[in-house]
């Protein structure tokens, strides 16, 4: 019996204590000295399931007025008004056009002379004929207006919360359920707790109320009494409420973490502009001034700044190798090289434009760095294209840079991401050869994530940059959707707070 919650104890024993044997929440509550009736229902299903106490309940049914009911206990059921207006007039002035032109409402005509039927008046050429033994009817009034008055009665005053459904006639209770807004039903039961054979026969030394600790404290752990306690029990299964607290959007978490990772792989960050020059952002990168992805139509260009300086160093070098190769030995793309074009401004769409600036003012060191920014393509929106995203970007500039390098790299992000299965396959950038597509397996498919490859000598050569330079650009949203399981990008930046904040932790 020592299994017994300590307020089952208690509840056990003060049903014992006194002569009474059955009990209701109210003599419970006072009797174990409680104010919370969860008590009782808990300790009282306790007792009953181990077979101490009987539990009984007893519905009932409360009967209350509705609107009507109330006007009908203060100036009479419509059926008794109806039937004291006919007996006080005149046989000749008993027709339905007297009816109408006497005071009753016309929405109570026409249900009126219903009941009027119903309860035997007869109607004879438009006039109402009352039968020889009016008894039957002035009954059935008088048993249905001591009704209204008995749940009147039962209904006001302090403890007024209606009248007893068993109490009434049953009949009438009925007839009154089909009429309009009389009266109202509202169940509910009654709970008495009684001690059984078993429940008396307890050892009165098994219901003292153990002390029991909630809480492990230093100074508990100091001494020695929690050799001893008893500690109370916790339940890790119960059902407990989230507390509704702030949290940092997905996309937030989820760039701290590879931002993370980079740096514990000895990578540093770089940062740069949204607004750059298309010198920048594609010529440094020897992609031709005639490539598509230049046009209006998949770059935002922009009014302000519509024009972008660029030292006469930088378009000259550009302008050579774009013309003829410069001395990089590449034939170049031939044709004139448009310095006004270089020098338009625009929204970056890559954030390879940070990592060749890095380059640009730092040629003859050797670094790692990577970068996480947004860019801006002209795209329309859909399940899986966003006009501005992100990109994870980074390079490794050493004397040893090569291939393998790069792939590594790049598997060693994913697999610390948690996507260890990671192939390439060849691809095409005007700015790197080889070039490489990087694919990452996620429920038996590959899926593309970026690009990567070894910068051009036609890039690398007119930075002044000493040694070969690997280098990726790597779609954030595309692996944020891995990470959160979602198959429409645009569910990442909706602000639907439910659904933020039962995205998974990352
Ligand atoms: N800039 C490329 C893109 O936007 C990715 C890339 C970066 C490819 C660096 C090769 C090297 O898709």
């Amino acid at each position: 019996m020592s299994g017994l919650s300590n307020n089952a104890r208690r509840m056990l024993l003060a049903m014992r204590t006194g002569g009474q044997t059955e009990f209701d929440l109210t003599d419970l509550l006072a009797a174990c000295d409680w104010n919370d009736q969860a008590h009782v229902a808990g300790a009282g299903l306790e007792l009953a399931e181990a077979g101490l106490v009987d539990i009984e309940v007893e519905e009932s049914q409360t009967v209350t007025l509705g609107s009507e009911g109330e006007t009908a206990a203060e100036s009479g059921l419509l059926e008794a008004r109806l039937w004291w207006w006919l007996t006080e007039q005149d046989e000749s002035l008993r027709r339905i056009a007297d009816l109408n032109a006497s005071s009753f409402e016309k929405s109570e005509t026409g249900p009126g002379i219903g009941l009027l039927k119903k309860l035997g008046v007869g109607l004879e050429r438009g006039a109402f004929v009352i039968p020889d033994d009016a008894s039957p009817i002035t009954d059935t009034i008088a048993a249905r207006t001591a009704i209204i008055e008995a749940i009147a009665a039962a209904s006001t005053g302090s403890d007024g919360d209606g009248a007893d459904a068993a109490g009434l006639d049953a009949d009438l209770l009925d007839h009154f359920r089909g009429r309009k807004g009389l009266i109202f039903f509202e169940s509910s039961s009654r709970r008495s707790w009684t001690l059984t054979r078993a429940g008396r026969a307890v050892p009165e030394s098994e219901l003292t109320e153990d002390v029991l600790i909630g809480e492990i404290t230093p100074e508990l752990l100091q001494g020695d009494d929690w050799r001893t306690a008893r500690f109370k029990p916790y339940d890790v299964d119960l059902e407990a409420p989230t507390p509704p607290g702030g949290r940092p959007h997905p996309m937030r978490s989820l760039i701290e973490r590879i931002r993370s990772i980079f740096l514990e792989m000895g990578f540093s960050e770089v940062e740069g502009d949204f607004v750059q020059s298309a010198g920048w952002n594609m010529d440094a990168l020897f992609t031709p001034q005639l490539h598509p992805a230049r046009s209006m139509q998949d770059t935002f260009y922009l009014d302000e700044p519509a024009r972008i300086p660029i030292d006469d160093q930088s378009l000259d070098t550009w302008a050579d190798v774009h013309e003829h190769g410069g001395d990089t030995g590449s034939r170049g793309w031939g044709g004139k090289f448009d310095r006004e074009e270089a020098q338009r401004g625009l929204l970056r769409t890559h954030t390879t434009v940070n990592t060749v600036r890095h380059l640009h003012e730092n040629p003859g060191v050797a670094c790692r760095v990577f970068g996480i920014g947004r860019v801006f393509r002209q795209e329309a929106i859909d399940k899986s294209h966003l006009p501005e995203f992100h990109q994870i970007e980074g390079i490794i500039h050493e004397p040893t840079a090569n291939l393998p390098m790069l792939v590594t790299t790049l598997k060693t992000f994913y697999a610390k991401m948690g996507y260890p299965d990671v192939r390439v396959r060849p691809a095409y950038f005007p700015y790197t050869e080889p070039s490489l597509e990087v694919e990452v397996k996620w429920r038996g498919e590959w899926l593309e994530l970026g690009g990567a490859g070894i910068f051009r000598p036609e890039v690398t050569e007119p930075l002044g940059c000493e040694w070969p330079v690997c280098a990726w650009g790597m779609g954030l949203e595309r692996l944020a959707m891995l990470v959160l399981g979602l198959d429409d990008i645009r569910e990442l930046y909706q602000p639907d707070l439910a659904r933020l904040r039962d995205m998974p932790l990352l």
